[in-house]
């Protein structure tokens, strides 16, 4: 059945030549020139798409959005206007208009979006679209797969909440070790004690230590009161040592002494400590490969590799990832309410054959940042092969050596690295970065840099 089209413009030779481009693309074409004449036509037409001038005679366009927004949605509005301005973009876009094309108008332009706004109403017996399985609900920490490894993965972590034995979870960027170390935490008899996680790559030295052990008042400068470190907190829980390829030489015989004799002191304490919390610790570098690189301690390597978790990148248990497509979206309808229903099958094909290198957060992000530009209920394909030539121009940067990382990333770790080699002296920490301390105090803001207490 051939689309409908209504076009709502007060320019008549805009309108005739729009109205003979459109059905000669093989539309059914239909004209209002003011907001009345539109209003009738949307109710007796039912337009699938609606190209709408912003600047009508009679009514302010935006105001006629929001009237077609009141009756049932089986339109799409694509606003056309000569008022170029971002405000005008806004508001259209909150009254529920799917585009913004502005005049002149690029005749292609407006013939993609009419295309996209027409398949966005396909009704959902769509034929090359696949629907989401209405039994897959959406529940925090779930841990999705079905390829064999992953359901020895399953298994391994059932195994290990039984006990407390220490855990290395290794594992590429984005696979999901921050989610198994949760999981058997969670599983486990001590899940109603903390589990605490510590990334020990973004503090650095004394810093890292006290977040450990905790210390005791005027040990270092900043250290103005005696404070309980990790350890200590944690009681039965699990602490969570992310990048622990990361922790300084002289920190690791420390811990490895606290793991072969459960005891430690504070920073400048000399009273040995208990602590009867469990270490599952991850690293995306391969710890033995440092070992023998001499960069890490081996007796460390063994104590934390107790148990292992291999876990493998995306691109090698491709058969996980149209379960994890249909999850994730369901996941994604409940944080941004929205209703995605289906995905085009070109797009799931597209999303299997692609390589992954941020694993299953880099999915998360193609597919979030895919139902951001979807209109309708459909993830459509073209969208997330524009994404994706996206994602491998960032691959190709970090094969370059250039690393993810960006300008904001990279200030913010430099800021941690200052203020912990400081001991969070604000006034030294500022003469090292050449900002005053407003500037550094809003930074700490932005960044969500809380002062360790
Ligand atoms: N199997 C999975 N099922 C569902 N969600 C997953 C799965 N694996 C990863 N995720 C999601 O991917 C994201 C990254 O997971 P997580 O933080 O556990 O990865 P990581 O291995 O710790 O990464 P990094 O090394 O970068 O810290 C999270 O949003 C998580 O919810
Ligand atoms: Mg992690």
């Amino acid at each position: 059945m051939r689309k409908k089209i209504l076009i709502v413009d007060d320019e008549r030779s805009l309108l005739e030549s729009l109205e003979m481009f459109l059905s000669e693309k093989g539309y059914e074409v239909t004209c209002a020139m003011t907001a009345a004449e539109a209003l009738k036509k949307n109710d007796s037409f039912r337009p699938d798409v609606i190209i709408l001038d912003v600047r009508l005679p009679d009514k302010d366009g935006i105001e006629v959005l929001k009237e077609l927004g009141l009756k049932p949605k089986h339109s799409n509005v694509i606003i056309i206007t000569a008022f170029h301005d971002m405000d005008t973009t806004i508001k259209a876009m909150k009254s529920g208009a799917c585009e913004y094309i502005p005049k002149p108008i690029d005749i292609e332009e407006l013939e993609r979006a009419v295309e996209r706004a027409a398949r966005a109403g396909i009704p959902s017996s769509g034929a090359n679209a696949i629907s989401l399985d209405p039994s897959l609900i959406y529940e925090k920490g779930k841990i999705i797969g079905k390829s064999r490894v992953m359901k020895e993965i399953f298994k391994t972590i059932g195994i290990l909440s039984e006990n407390k034995v220490t855990v290395l979870i290794e594992g590429e960027t984005g696979t999901g070790k921050e989610m198994i170390a949760q999981a058997i935490h969670y599983h486990s008899p001590f899940k109603d004690h903390p589990f605490l996680a510590i990334n020990c790559s973004s503090i650095v030295g004394t810093l890292l230590e006290s977040e450990l052990f905790g210390h005791e008042k005027g040990s270092f400068t900043g250290a103005i009161a005696t404070k309980k470190g990790k350890f200590e907190l944690a009681g039965d829980g699990t602490i969570f040592l992310d990048e622990v390829s990361e922790i300084p030489f002289e920190l690791q015989a420390k811990l490895l002494r606290f793991l072969q004799e459960k005891e430690f002191e504070h920073v400048g304490g000399e009273k040995s400590l208990k602590s009867n919390a469990r270490i599952i610790a991850a690293s995306n570098k391969d710890l033995w490969q440092m070992v023998r690189d001499g960069h890490f301690r081996e007796d460390l390597y063994y104590r934390l590799s107790v148990a292992m978790i291999m876990v493998p990148p995306l691109r090698e248990r491709k058969s996980d990832i149209p379960l994890l497509i249909q999850y994730l979206l369901k996941k994604i309808n409940t944080e941004l309410h929205r209703n995605i229903k289906r995905v085009e099958e070109m797009a799931i094909e597209r999303l299997i054959a692609y390589h992954w290198p941020g694993n299953v957060r880099e999915l998360e992000n193609v597919l979030t940042r895919g139902v951001i530009s979807t209109l309708g209920e459909v993830v459509l394909d073209e969208f997330i092969a524009t994404l994706l030539e996206k994602g491998a121009a960032a691959d190709d940067m970090r094969c370059d050596g250039i690393g993810t990382m960006s300008l904001q990333d990279v200030e913010k770790e430099h800021i941690l690295k200052v203020l912990a080699h400081t001991g969070w002296h604000f006034g030294k920490a500022c003469d090292i970065l050449g900002i005053s301390r407003p500037t550094l105090r809003q930074k700490l803001k932005e960044y969500s840099i809380s002062i360790p207490s």
